[in-house]
């Protein structure tokens, strides 16, 4: 099982329970115009009963190890919701994982994704044994390639019309990250470090 709480340098990243609908609500729809243009989930009418709904499914995921979604927090304001981040199991067999995320749009370019995909990945390739962890991104979605990018991930290749997006099916970029790369990363970030 990954950690229910993570602390990183600046962020508190745990597990969603009932309390945070009102929270996650809140930062969906002051986010909306930027989370519907890539996430076929985040529809104009978006409703708090949506959260809700969502809080439930990713309680009994997490008990049934089939996915865990995380909600993002700073440390010092622990009760604003910044953002979701994700990680669900592609293949058993393969060891390989995927993760998903997105960040407020008052909090955004302040390195919150980064800082939080990260600390999963550890957990990824740490807890859970994970080999390889993917990512799928729409094409044209610049901000979140530059996070995998900044990640150390690689550009697998496209997949053609992956993903209905307001009505269009959108061909998404495939990006990997296997075990040995995230540690000889992590490695060389703690040697320059000190
Ligand atoms: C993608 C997203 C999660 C990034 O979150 P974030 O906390 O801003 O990410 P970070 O600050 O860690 O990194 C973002 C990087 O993209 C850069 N960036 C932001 N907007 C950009 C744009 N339009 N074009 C190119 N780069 C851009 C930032 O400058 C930063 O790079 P830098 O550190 O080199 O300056 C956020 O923009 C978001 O939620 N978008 C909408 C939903 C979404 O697209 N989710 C991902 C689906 S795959």
């Amino acid at each position: 099982m990954p950690a229910s709480r993570i602390e990183t340098e600046r962020l508190l990243i745990r597990r969603f329970s009932k309390k945070d609908t009102g929270a996650l609500n809140d930062a969906i729809r002051v986010s909306l115009p930027d989370l519907n243009e890539w996430l076929p989930w985040a529809r104009t009418n978006y409703q708090s009963g949506d959260a809700s709904a969502f809080i439930r499914d990713s309680v009994q995921a997490w008990k049934e190890e089939r996915a865990w979604d995380y909600t993002i927090r700073h440390q010092d304001d622990p009760d604003r919701h910044l953002g979701n981040i994700s990680m669900w199991t592609v293949s058993k067999l393969g060891k390989i994982a995927e993760i998903g995320y997105w960040v407020r749009s008052d909090e955004t370019s302040k390195g919150i994704c980064t800082e939080a995909a990260d600390a999963i990945l550890g957990q990824a390739f740490g807890n859970l044994g994970f080999h390889k962890v993917i990512m799928r991104i729409a094409v044209g979605n610049n901000a979140s390639t530059r996070v995998a990018e900044k990640l150390g991930f690689t550009k697998e290749g496209t997949l053609r019309e992956e993903l209905l997006i307001r009505g269009n099916w959108v061909d998404h970029t495939l990006w990997s990250l296997l075990d040995r790369e995230f540690h000889t990363l992590h490695r060389g970030h703690i040697r320059s470090k000190g």
